[in-house]
């Protein structure tokens, strides 16, 4: 008797030893990323350094994604907020992270309007402005070469509605031209990586901003430019999700690949989400769907709930209808 309860205390101890994420945590759900696995296709998540260090949030990644991309960590008023000043800890940690648990990830953002720091705005010289980028694309992408499945070298070039160049510090100095230089620096700085242009607001083919994207990639690979896939961010509003298959299509089929890169739906309606991922497993070159971020209440816009998972670390039903969607 008493050698079969120290026997069995023994046991039970190697047990909580062998698995201690369970014991901790019982509530990791079905993996979405091992059903897009099996359409050799990925379903990863933006998150950063704070939200990988807690605990819940890392093992529900771990266990249900395949695929990280850094929400903010490297985008440039992050990465290099300062002339030629790297920050590296925040993306270093995500990239060994994502190493750790056999990740791919999608490196987040170079050539963006946004979040981009005054030093860089205000600069007026075309050769001091080009020097600037081609050593902050360079710096980056050679310290994580082999490292970084996909770059979105330029995020949201286009204006809203008509489809324009936006106004931006390289628009100002280039006009379209900085697409050349930040691509073909990127192709050169780590030639295995797949090089993406990356925009918001695709949701429907014949929006003038959707067709802008189509002609103007069409025209510049056409020149030679080294552009390998369209991101389509997809942050959808209720109802957008019905035309999201047919955009995705037109953008798709004038890349080698494409992917859905920030995948977010107010309200996450659980039949919206099937609608969007069926969009991509129906595309033979639409390589993964990212969602950005886990948990609702660290959503860039919490108050519309539109992400997988609630403030309880609960998978919400568009959750499972993933997984149904997904054979
Ligand atoms: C990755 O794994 C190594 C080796 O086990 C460990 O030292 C490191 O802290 C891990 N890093 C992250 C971010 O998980």
């Amino acid at each position: 008797m008493k050698l079969f309860v120290l026997l069995s205390l023994a046991f039970a101890g190697i047990k909580a030893l062998a698995h201690p994420a369970q014991d901790t945590f019982l509530d990791v759900p079905a993996s979405v990323d091992a059903k897009f696995k099996k359409h050799g296709k990925y379903f990863g998540v933006a998150t950063d350094i704070k939200l990988l260090k807690e605990e819940k949030n890392a093992a529900i990644i771990a266990a249900a994604f395949g695929a990280v991309t850094p929400e903010n960590s490297m985008k440039w008023d992050s990465l290099e907020p300062k002339i030629n000043a790297f920050q590296w800890a925040w993306p270093d940690y995500l990239v060994q992270w994502a190493g750790n648990h056999s990740q791919i990830v999608r490196g987040h953002t170079f050539v963006w309007h946004s979040q981009l720091p005054d030093w860089v705005k205000n600069i007026k010289d075309k050769a001091e402005l080009t020097t600037v980028m081609k050593r902050h694309i360079n710096t980056a992408m050679g310290r994580y070469k082999g490292k970084i499945y996909a770059w979105d070298v330029v995020n949201e070039m286009f204006k809203d509605g008509n489809g324009e160049l936006r106004d931006s510090v390289w628009s100002k100095t280039y006009g379209d031209g900085f697409v050349k230089i930040a691509f073909e620096t990127a192709r050169a700085a780590d030639s295995k990586a797949k090089l993406y242009i990356n925009d918001f607001n695709l949701d429907q083919l014949n929006n003038a901003k959707t067709q802008k994207m189509i002609s103007k990639v069409k025209e510049w690979r056409a020149a030679g430019i080294p552009i390998d896939g369209i991101g389509s961010q997809a942050h959808l509003k209720p109802g957008q999700a019905a035309g999201f298959g047919a955009a995705l299509k037109g953008l798709c089929a004038v890349v080698p690949e494409c992917a859905i890169t920030e995948l977010d739906i107010e309200g996450a309606k659980a039949e919206e989400y099937a609608t969007v991922a069926k969009a991509c497993l129906d595309i033979k070159n639409c390589v993964g769907i990212t969602v950005w971020g886990l948990r609702d209440p660290d959503s860039w816009r919490k108050e519309k709930t539109p992400l997988l998972f609630g403030a309880d670390y609960k998978a919400k039903p568009a959750w499972n209808a993933l997984l149904n969607a997904v054979q």
